[in-house]
């Protein structure tokens, strides 16, 4: 049988007002229900007002959820950083990780002080992510 082609795309947006614990609980109860039907796996960083996300699964999939992702009201200014075809996932056992960004991570404990999401390379945002979570500082891990 012939797989489906997998995909793995990584966006940044700015939050629509505080991220509060509420806020974050309730995109992600949703989030990892949703993504377990759907074959999603991922990682969701928040903090600093602004969310990166890490969406891997089927191409199919990972663009009806990116679709809604983009109407969502509680964030705006979404924009893609990279979008690549994979053969095997990153995250294969989360369902959708949570990061909770401190006001040092990314820009100055990595030192890139100057880091913005939305001027650098995708590449360089996926590196810093993939570094971030690695290091396992707040990450919280719901099985896929
Ligand atoms: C930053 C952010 C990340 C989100 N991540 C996911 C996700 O990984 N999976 C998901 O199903 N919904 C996610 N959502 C919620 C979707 O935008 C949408 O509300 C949800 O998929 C609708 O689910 P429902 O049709 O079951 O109500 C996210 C929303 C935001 C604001």
């Amino acid at each position: 049988m012939q797989t489906r082609p997998l995909i793995r795309l990584l966006y940044v947006s700015r939050a629509a007002g505080p991220q509060t614990g509420t806020v974050s609980t309730s995109i992600l109860s949703v989030a990892q229900t949703n993504n377990r039907k759907n074959g999603i796996t991922g990682v969701l960083c928040q903090g600093q007002g602004l969310y990166l996300q890490v969406l891997e699964g089927q191409r199919s999939a990972v663009n009806q959820l990116y679709a809604a992702i983009l109407n969502d009201k509680r964030h705006h200014d979404v924009e893609l950083l990279q979008l690549e075809e994979i053969t095997t996932r990153r995250y294969p056992d989360w369902s959708m990780a949570h990061v909770e960004l401190s006001d040092q991570d990314l820009m100055i404990r990595m030192n890139h002080p100057d880091f913005d999401p939305y001027t650098a390379s995708g590449s360089t945002v996926m590196q810093l992510l993939t570094a971030l979570v690695s290091s396992g500082d707040r990450l919280t891990m719901p099985p896929a």
